[in-house]
């Protein structure tokens, strides 16, 4: 009893004085009990979070925040919680940056964006109010928050900066983006209109006084869903790309696979009459957990976004644990012709540990390499015209089979976690293989090609999975695979 008391008080202390800034409200099991704890993604500290928010650089720091509930493992209560990083990969939290309670964000600080202007960093979020029974305000509403030293903010005193939605739109009116182009601020955020989703912006010369300037891309006829979450709008080698979660889209085949999807538009954007020529909507990324992607650029010009790596009809088994959701790793993102491309960073290399495995292997059949917790693997081939499948398995000898692989038959990759949910998308013809794959202890990324193609994964091993590459058909196929350990940036207290 006293052994059990003196370990409780242990780890409650050094969790609350050396790693989380907050104070612990949900928490965290034993350590021991910690099978799915990511060591390199940014995560809740303990309880539930969803959407990133705020991406941003402020002296000298990447802040990215997120939407948190800090005293349950399931939606709501949404605070923003916080974390920072020099270098886009080793991160430490930081105190919730905004907690919900004024009457017009009393039932939670939505998603938002955060921007640099003067001395300050300032983020603009949506104020939620389940009851709308304020004549000042909508049940969603737009406000901003200023930080002078990037820790604390300040919820500003003229809240909502946009109380209503525009005459023509529904009471689902969220996610402000903001960004200064030449000496105007613009903000875009989702909304509705006659069950259709879109995307409305505003202008402002003092981010406090905003113009309503009109709608900027539009579901028109509900073809693109009923509303549009998390607008990103930027320019990427000369053209304008617009990402932003539509919610109501059906699945079409391989197609819109999860509840709610995360995909882009590309096109031409003149701001003087606000007019944004597109092309069709296509998806990010063919995972199951993947949403609400947003971006900012890096002080040297790169397009870097996250992602929730989450979906909301996801189980999260982690919350056994006392913590459920996480972000992807940043992307770097890149256009070309026309297609977004995700890159994970390059500094995606400062966590590499030691490198484990490193060979020209050639595979017919199934060749076991090794057990994996939290890795880089990076697997290059080129294809034969024999073969019929290529991939990889991940077994935790527990149950647990994960496969991912290439059929040729039908041309398409296939992620198979053995659920009867497999996720497959299609592909033209391909001569080599070149397979990027971060695994961490309860995730999967796989980055195909160079980024062309993306698939996002929970998984749930019980322990640490036996990786196996295998291909099927009657040619051997000669494999590059290299494997680098991934360091836990959590485990040091920082
Ligand atoms: C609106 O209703 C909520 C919940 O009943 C209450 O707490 C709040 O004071 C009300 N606000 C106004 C402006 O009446
Ligand atoms: C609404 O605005 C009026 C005028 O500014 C103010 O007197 C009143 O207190 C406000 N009501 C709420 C619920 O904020
Ligand atoms: C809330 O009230 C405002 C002002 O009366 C109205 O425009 C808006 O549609 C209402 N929203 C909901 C969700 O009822
Ligand atoms: C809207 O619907 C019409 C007819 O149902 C269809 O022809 C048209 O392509 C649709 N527009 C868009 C943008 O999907
Ligand atoms: C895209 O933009 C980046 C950054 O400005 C530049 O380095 C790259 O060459 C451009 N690529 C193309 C295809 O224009
Ligand atoms: C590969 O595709 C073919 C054709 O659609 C299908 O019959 C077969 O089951 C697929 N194989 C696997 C392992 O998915």
């Amino acid at each position: 009893m006293r052994l059990i008391q003196f370990q409780f008080i242990l780890i409650f202390i050094s969790l609350k004085k050396n790693c989380f800034g907050n104070e612990e409200i949900v928490t965290l099991a034993n350590d021991e009990n910690l099978k799915y704890r990511l060591h390199y993604h940014i995560m809740a500290s303990s309880g539930w979070m969803n959407d990133p928010n705020g991406f941003s650089f402020f002296n000298g720091d990447y802040h990215i925040f997120y939407q948190h509930n800090p005293y349950e493992v399931t939606p709501g209560n949404v605070h923003w919680g916080h974390v920072k990083s020099k270098d886009l990969v080793h991160w430490k939290y930081l105190p919730n940056a905004l907690t919900p309670g004024e009457p017009y964000d009393r039932n939670g600080c939505f998603s938002g964006t955060a921007i640099v202007d003067g001395n300050n960093l300032i983020l603009f979020y949506t104020g939620n109010v389940d009851e709308n029974n304020s004549t000042n305000y909508s049940s969603q509403n737009q406000n901003m928050a200023l930080s002078g030293d990037g820790v604390k903010f300040e919820k500003f005193s003229r809240n909502p900066i946009i109380p209503f939605p525009p005459e023509d739109g529904g009471s689902a009116f969220r996610d402000p983006k903001v960004w200064k182009h030449e000496d105007n601020w613009y903000l875009l955020m989702g909304n509705q209109a006659k069950e259709n989703g879109r995307v409305v912006l505003y202008e402002s010369k003092d981010l406090k006084n905003w113009n309503y300037i009109g709608v900027l891309a539009s579901s028109w006829n509900g073809s693109l869903g009923y509303m549009w979450e998390c607008p990103d709008f930027f320019k990427l080698n000369e053209s304008y790309v617009l990402i932003f979660s539509p919610q109501g889209l059906e699945r079409d085949g391989d197609k819109y696979a999860n509840l709610y999807q995360t995909g882009y538009v590309v096109g031409g954007y003149c701001y003087e009459y606000n007019h944004f020529s597109y092309g069709h909507f296509t998806e990010m990324d063919f995972g199951h957990d993947f949403y609400a992607m947003q971006t900012m650029e890096t002080p040297d010009k790169r397009r870097v976004g996250v992602a929730w790596m989450g979906m909301w009809e996801s189980n999260f088994p982690e919350s056994e644990e006392g913590w459920a959701g996480a972000l992807t790793i940043p992307r770097e993102l890149y256009l070309e012709e026309g297609k977004l491309i995700q890159k994970p960073i390059r500094e995606t290399k400062l966590l590499r540990k030691s490198l484990l495995f490193s060979k020209l292997i050639t595979v017919n059949g199934m060749e076991e390499i090794c057990e994996l917790k939290a890795a880089e693997i990076d697997i290059d081939t080129k294809l034969c015209a024999d073969i019929d499948e290529f991939g990889f398995v991940l077994d935790d000898q527990e149950g647990l089979v994960v496969k991912f692989y290439l059929n040729e038959t039908d041309k398409t990759f296939n992620l198979d976690r053995g659920d009867e949910d497999p996720r497959k998308t299609g592909f033209e013809e391909l001569l080599y293989l070149k397979m990027q794959i971060f695994l961490d202890a309860s995730s999967l990324e796989v980055f195909l090609n160079d980024g062309e193609i993306t698939f996002t994964s929970r998984i749930y091993p019980n322990q640490s999975p036996l990786l196996s590459i295998f291909s099927r058909g009657s040619c051997a196929l000669d494999v590059d695979v290299k494997i680098f350990e991934l360091e836990n940036i959590w485990e040091k207290c920082n």
